[in-house]
């Protein structure tokens, strides 16, 4: 079961501390969101459940961690001055600013006017102004995808490491797009954070590893909670592609307002290493590049054997991570009814996931006693690493497990008077809502296999 309602999800994230609108007590900012105390958790968790995937369990991937202030010369040879826009259309009658692929019947969303512009484009990039001089001529863009950041950092990471072709360079990491219409939550923002690879390979390989890294990513989603029947991957039609992408597969998830990306694995051929490249006709680019960089590099490796200069072909797999985070908490979201006639309300994240791996609560609130065993229990779980664990001194143990159901903790440990006497605790699961006594010194042992499980 999902949540099936974006209301639904909106309201839990904004009621437990997911998520907030940006600004609110000024009326808000349209398209940007910020992260409350639990949200911030989550999104971490998945950033390094990720990067443990891309570039820990792996010996080929390096990571890096590029600026956002982009040099404008870097998104002018990558295409993105020229193409990075979306058809605007503008309401004549009520002055709205619509997509053009969001209009539907040829009306207005917002009044319903037929009396409408043609498309024209409009360029999704943010400028912002360098130094102290107001004059236009000293600007840089926010990055619009991290990827570009990688390509510029290919030579460096080369020869700082010692890699040959197949070889990743990842970075997870701030990307901003001034969209026409956000909408749908955290589904289409302005500010939003990527998880991108760039996986270079030996021209001629590319489909190969096409094919392997959807299916890499795809069971990487599924480790995440989401259901395969909830994916579906989509061959990007060649006339919808990006400027510089050969073949893409979307992974689509079924959010609550319909089938859409969560995520694109592109091939970009040799289009971008070729667009920062000089020398771009010695270097036999196929990609269609615009010619007369600025750029002194030459972004391509020499084949130890014939010692020919080769120019690799990327492989892209590009996440978005707000769109993960709603993909999980729908996945996750589930309303149980209770043999008492009750609900409950519960996030069956996977506990590597869960923004608290563990909640100590003490039966009596603010009894001494009780209050250090939990403390020590707390120290000693806190102290294993795998995340945050809350000593919750609530007192009220029902309404504690009824707020951990609904922000995803998978287990509850309750000290009581019991444990006084014989050095034990209530463990309770999330998900089964099963109680069992431990003895107290077994606890970490349970933890640690309950969070890396
Ligand atoms: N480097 C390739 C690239 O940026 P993309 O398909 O434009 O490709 C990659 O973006 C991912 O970033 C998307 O699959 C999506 O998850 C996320 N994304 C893109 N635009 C977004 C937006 N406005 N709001 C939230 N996520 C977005």
């Amino acid at each position: 079961m999902t949540a099936e309602s974006m209301d639904k999800l909106v309201a839990l994230c904004k009621r437990r501390g997911f998520i907030f609108q940006t600004n609110e007590i000024y009326g808000g900012l349209q398209g940007v969101y910020d992260y409350g105390p639990l949200g911030v958790e989550l999104k971490n968790n998945l950033k390094r459940s990720w990067w443990n995937a891309m570039v820990y369990e792996r010996d080929d991937i390096e990571g890096i961690d590029s600026s956002i202030l982009t040099n404008p010369l870097v998104l002018k040879q990558s295409g993105h001055e020229e193409t990075f826009s979306d058809p605007l259309v503008d309401c004549r009658n009520c002055n709205a600013r619509i997509r053009a692929d969001h209009i539907q019947d040829g009306k207005c969303p917002e009044c319903g006017s037929s009396d409408l512009t043609d498309p024209r484009p409009f360029n999704l990039m943010f400028k912002t102004n360098v130094g102290p001089v107001e004059d236009g001529t000293s600007f840089a863009y926010l990055r619009p995808e991290t990827a570009q950041q990688i390509f510029t950092n290919f030579k460096n990471v080369l020869d700082s490491t010692p890699h040959h072709l197949p070889f990743g360079i990842a970075q997870i990491g701030k990307a901003f797009r001034n969209e026409i219409t956000p909408r749908n939550f955290i589904f289409r923002v302005r500010e939003l954070e990527q998880m991108e690879m760039e996986f270079f390979v030996v021209p001629g390989e590319d489909e190969k590893w096409h094919k392997t890294w959807t299916d890499l990513r795809v069971a990487w989603w599924e480790k995440q909670g989401i259901n395969r029947k909830s994916l579906e991957l989509l061959d990007v039609p060649k006339a919808e592609l990006a400027h510089y992408s050969k073949a893409t597969i979307d992974i689509m998830y079924k959010y609550p307002h319909g089938l859409e990306e969560l995520e694109g694995i592109a091939n970009r051929t040799d289009f971008d290493l070729g667009s920062h490249s000089r020398d771009q006709s010695k270097l036999g680019i196929t990609a269609k590049v615009e010619k007369n960089t600025k750029s002194n590099a030459k972004l391509a490796v020499q084949d130890p054997e014939t010692k020919e200069w080769v120019v690799p072909y990327v492989i892209e797999p590009a996440a978005g991570v707000e769109r993960g985070v709603l993909a999980i908490l729908n996945e996750a979201y589930k309303v149980e009814e209770l043999e008492n006639g009750k609900e409950r309300t519960v996030l069956s994240l996977k506990p590597h996931l869960s923004p608290i791996k563990a909640a100590i609560i003490p039966l009596k609130r603010n009894n001494k006693d009780l209050v250090n065993i939990a403390k020590e229990i707390k120290n000693t779980l806190q102290g294993l690493g795998l995340g945050r664990v809350l000593l919750e001194n609530s007192g009220n143990i029902g309404k504690s497990y009824r707020r951990h159901d609904e922000i995803g903790t998978p287990i509850c440990i309750t000290v009581d008077f019991e444990s006084l006497e014989n050095e034990t605790i209530t463990i309770r699961d999330r998900d089964t809502m099963e109680q069992s006594r431990l003895d107290i010194v077994a606890v970490s042992e349970y933890f640690k296999n309950t969070i890396n499980n």
